[in-house]
C-alpha cells in the first residue's frame, strides 16, 4: 500500500520505517529541509538503536522516501498517518497546532477519498472534531473524502523498534467498517493482535495506559519513600510484590521521578481534560504530583551533608531521561543541574549519548567529561540521575577518586552490599544509607 507519514520525530519515523520493512512504499514527510536531507543520506536524527540500519535498509529497496513536499507525497498516498508533536500548553493541555496544520495541507494536497490515521496523542474527542473539521476544509465538492482514524503508538525510546514490530497490540479506533479494513490490511503482516473499537476508545487506551504506567511508577516512589522512614528496604518489598501475576514486576523500579516526551505530558492532559469535563481525576493528580517531589530527593538527601553547593566539584552520571536514549526532555537531572548550577557548584557531567543535547541546554556553564573516571576525580559528591549500564558495571573503587566517595543514586544502581563493601557513603531510593553518620 502507499503510505504518506506526517512528522520524522520517534512516531513518524519508527512507524514509517517499519512499515517499509514489511513491503509498503512510505513517503515521510516533513517541514524540516535539514532533517529530510539527513534521512535522504540514510542518516537517523534520533538516537534509537537499529534504526538507522533500518532506514538504509528499506531506502536502498526503493521502499522509504523522505521528502518535504507535502502535496506530492498526500496526493499519492492511500493512507496518511500523522505523528506529530502534540506538546503540552502552560495549563497542561495538548497543543494541537501541528496537527491541525497538518490537516490543512491534507486538504489542499489530496485529488481522491483518502484515509487519514492519527498517531499522535490527541485528547478524546480530537478524531471526531477532525473529521468535522476536513468536511469544511474540503467543502460540499469533496465532502466525505477524509475518513479519520485512530491508531494511537505504544513505543518506547531505546525499543522503538522492537515495540512497533513486535508490539502487543495494535488499537484501531474507527466509525466505519472500511476504515477498519484499510487497518487490518496495512497491519496484517505484522501478526500482532489487532484491537479494533471506536475513535473516543482508541484515544482513551493511549491516555490510560501511559497514565497507569506513571501511576504505578509515583506508587512505588512513593512506598519507597516510606521504606526508607520505616526502614524497609524497596527491593525486596518489590520483588515480593512483583511474583503476584497481577502486580507484575515491570515498572516497579524506585528512581528520581518518571521524565521523557510521554508520561509528564499525558497525566498532566488527561487530568487537564477530565477537569473541563468536570470531573477530578484524584489518582493522576496524585501520581503527578509524587513525581514533582520525586525529582528533588538527591538534592534533599545531599543538602544533609552538603549545606552550601557553591565552589565545590560535583560529578553527574547521567542526564537522559533513561538510558538507551539522547533525550533530555523531562528528564529529572535538569531541574536538578539549574539547582545546582544556581548554587555556584561547580558541576561535571558525564552521560554516554545525551552531552551534545546537554549542550545545547547549558553551554558553557557546565563541564562535559569523557569518561566516568574524568568527572569523579577530586569531586566532593556524585549524583546518578540515570541508570546506563556503563554505571551499574563499573568498578565502585573508582569512587575513591573524589575527595570523598558519597555518592547519591537516583537509580539504585548498585546494590547496598556492593556499595557497603567498597565503604562508600551511599544514598538511594527506598534503601538503607551506608555511611550512615555521615548523613547524620
Ligand atoms: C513511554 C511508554 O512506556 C510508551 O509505551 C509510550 O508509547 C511512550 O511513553 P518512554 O517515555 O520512551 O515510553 O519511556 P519508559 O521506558 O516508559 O520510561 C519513562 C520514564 O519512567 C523514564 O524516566 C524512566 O526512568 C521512568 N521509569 C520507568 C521509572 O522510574 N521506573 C520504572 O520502573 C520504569
Amino acid at each position: 500500500m502507499k503510505i504518506a507519514v506526517a512528522g520524522t520525530g520517534y512516531v513518524g519515523l519508527v512507524t514509517g520505517t517499519c512499515l517499509a520493512k514489511i513491503g509498503h512504499t512510505v513517503f515521510c514527510v516533513d517541514k524540516e529541509a535539514s532533517k529530510i536531507a539527513q534521512l535522504r543520506r540514510g542518516e537517523s536524527p534520533i538516537y534509537e538503536p537499529g534504526l538507522e540500519a533500518e532506514i538504509v535498509e528499506a531506502k536502498d529497496a526503493g521502499r522509504l522516501h523522505f521528502t518535504t513536499d507535502y502535496a506530492v507525497a498526500y496526493r499519492q498516498a492511500e493512507v496518511i498517518m500523522i505523528g506529530v508533536a502534540t506538546p503540552e500548553n502552560t495549563d497542561g493541555s495538548a497543543n494541537l497546532q501541528a496537527l491541525y496544520q497538518v490537516c490543512e495541507q491534507i486538504a489542499t494536497s489530496i485529488t481522491s477519498p483518502t484515509l487519514v490515521v492519527v498517531k499522535s496523542t490527541v485528547p478524546i474527542g480530537t478524531n471526531d472534531r477532525l473529521a468535522a473539521y476536513f468536511d469544511q476544509l474540503l467543502g460540499d465538492s469533496r465532502k466525505s473524502w477524509v475518513e479519520v482514524a485512530s491508531n494511537p503508538e505504544f513505543l518506547s525510546q531505546g525499543t522503538a523498534l522492537r515495540d512497533t514490530l513486535q508490539a502487543e497490540r495494535i488499537v484501531i479506533g474507527t466509525e466505519s467498517q472500511e476504515a477498519a479494513d484499510i487497518l487490518t490490511e496495512i497491519y496484517t503482516p505484522f501478526d500482532q493482535p489487532i484491537l479494533k473499537m471506536n475513535r473516543r476508545s482508541a484515544e482513551m487506551v493511549k491516555y490510560a495506559s501511559n497514565d497507569f504506567l506513571a501511576l504505578k511508577i509515583s506508587f512505588v516512589n512513593d512506598i519507597a519513600n516510606l521504606c526508607e522512614a520505616v526502614g524497609a528496604d524497596i527491593d525486596e518489598v518489590t520483588s515480593g510484590m512483583g511474583a503476584d501475576s497481577r502486580i507484575g514486576s515491570r515498572f516497579l523500579a524506585p528512581g528520581i521521578g518518571y521524565g521523557g516526551s510521554c508520561f509528564p505530558k499525558d497525566t498532566k492532559a488527561l487530568h487537564w481534560l477530565a477537569e473541563e469535563a468536570g470531573y477530578t481525576l484524584k489518582t493522576i493528580r496524585a501520581a503527578i504530583d509524587v513525581n514533582e517531589k520525586q525529582r528533588f530527593k538527591l538534592m534533599q538527601a545531599a543538602r544533609k551533608d552538603i549545606p552550601l553547593f557553591a565552589g565545590k566539584k560535583i560529578a553527574v552520571l547521567g542526564a537522559t531521561f533513561k538510558p538507551g536514549t539522547d533525550d533530555l526532555r523531562e528528564a529529572p537531572s535538569i531541574p536538578n543541574l539549574q539547582m545546582l548550577l544556581n548554587e555556584g557548584a561547580d558541576v561535571h557531567v558525564y552521560d554516554p549519548v545525551g552531552l551534545p543535547n546537554l549542550e545545547n541546554v547549558f553551554g558553557s556553564r557546565l563541564h562535559y567529561g569523557e569518561s566516568v573516571a574524568s568527572v569523579l576525580q577530586g569531586a566532593d559528591a556524585c549524583f546518578i540521575f540515570t541508570e546506563w549500564a556503563v554505571f551499574k558495571e563499573m568498578d565502585l573503587a573508582l569512587f575513591h577518586t573524589m575527595r570523598e566517595p558519597r555518592v547519591y543514586d537516583g537509580r539504585n544502581c548498585f546494590s547496598v552490599k556492593a556499595a557497603e563493601q567498597a565503604g562508600l557513603q551511599y544514598y538511594s531510593i527506598g534503601r538503607a544509607r551506608v555511611g550512615g553518620a555521615v548523613f547524620a
